[in-house]
């Protein structure tokens, strides 16, 4: 099953609206509506309207870092994921390595948001990775394949649900796993998906990998069987070194 590749910007807790002016006016103006790969941006929630208006037309998409689980409420500074949607967002992050510990969110919290992302019509980007203490221990496989079973709910299918391997010891560091270690973790997170969601819905979903992704690593990564993509932080900060890892898409 053909997986189109996703070039997926994380902005995390960065940017004003001169941002959006520049990067994302930047970034769309190059992307062009290239058919070879999906591009997506995910500024800080006050960014989001601003944003889908800035690239209407260009093909590129916008998204999301997090959203609550309900629809609206009692939730003082929670954002739902029906305001996503209203603002023109296609994608929500969810469960990125970074959410989980300074917010103590769980895999079960996760799901439960991942779910109102389907409800609300929205696409689910949910983050899984080790840490380095997990992945010196060679628990790296065991670590993913339970964050798949608990964080990814079973009615994820290919098209509502993208997942993003992300070693914590990888994000911002600059260092990155073997590209053969990326390989088999990215088939045995497949495998995983395969078990809870049969293996046609896990053969068409995509997995993404995340961390200190850059132009000069991005196409080697990108070559690999199982990666579907790149979930990036720092690099999508700028817009030549963003477009550069579209580039890398063969
Ligand atoms: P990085 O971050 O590309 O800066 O390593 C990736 C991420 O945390 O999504």
């Amino acid at each position: 099953m053909s997986r189109k590749i996703l070039i997926a910007g994380n902005w995390k807790m960065n940017g004003l609206k001169a941002e959006v002016s520049s990067l994302a006016k930047g970034v769309s103006a190059k992307y062009n509506n290239n058919s070879a790969y999906e591009m997506l941006i995910c500024p800080p929630f006050t960014l989001v309207a601003n944003a889908v208006d800035t690239v209407k037309g260009s093909g590129l998409k916008v998204g999301a870092q997090d959203c609550h689980f309900n629809t609206n409420g009692a939730h003082t500074a929670d954002i739902s994921p029906l305001m996503l949607k209203d603002a023109g967002a296609e994608y929500v992050i969810l469960g990125h390595s970074e959410r989980r510990a300074d917010h103590g969110e769980s895999d079960s919290l996760v799901n439960k948001k991942a779910k109102a992302v389907y409800e609300a019509g929205l696409k689910a980007i949910i983050c899984i990775g080790e840490s380095d203490e997990q992945n010196k221990a060679g628990k790296a496989v065991e670590v993913n394949q339970s964050q798949v079973a608990g964080s990814v709910p079973d009615n994820a299918t290919a098209e509502n649900t993208v997942i993003a391997y992300e070693p914590i010891w990888a994000i911002g560091t600059g260092r990155i796993p073997t590209s053969d270690d990326i390989q088999n973790i990215h088939a045995e997170i497949r495998k995983a998906l395969a078990s809870k969601l049969g293996q046609s819905v896990a053969d068409g979903m995509r997995i993404l990998y995340g961390g200190s992704m850059k132009p000069t690593n991005a196409e080697e990564i990108l070559a690999l069987a199982d990666v579907d993509g790149g979930l990036i932080g720092g690099a999508s900060l700028k817009v030549d070194d963003f477009m550069g890892i579209g580039a890398c898409v063969k």
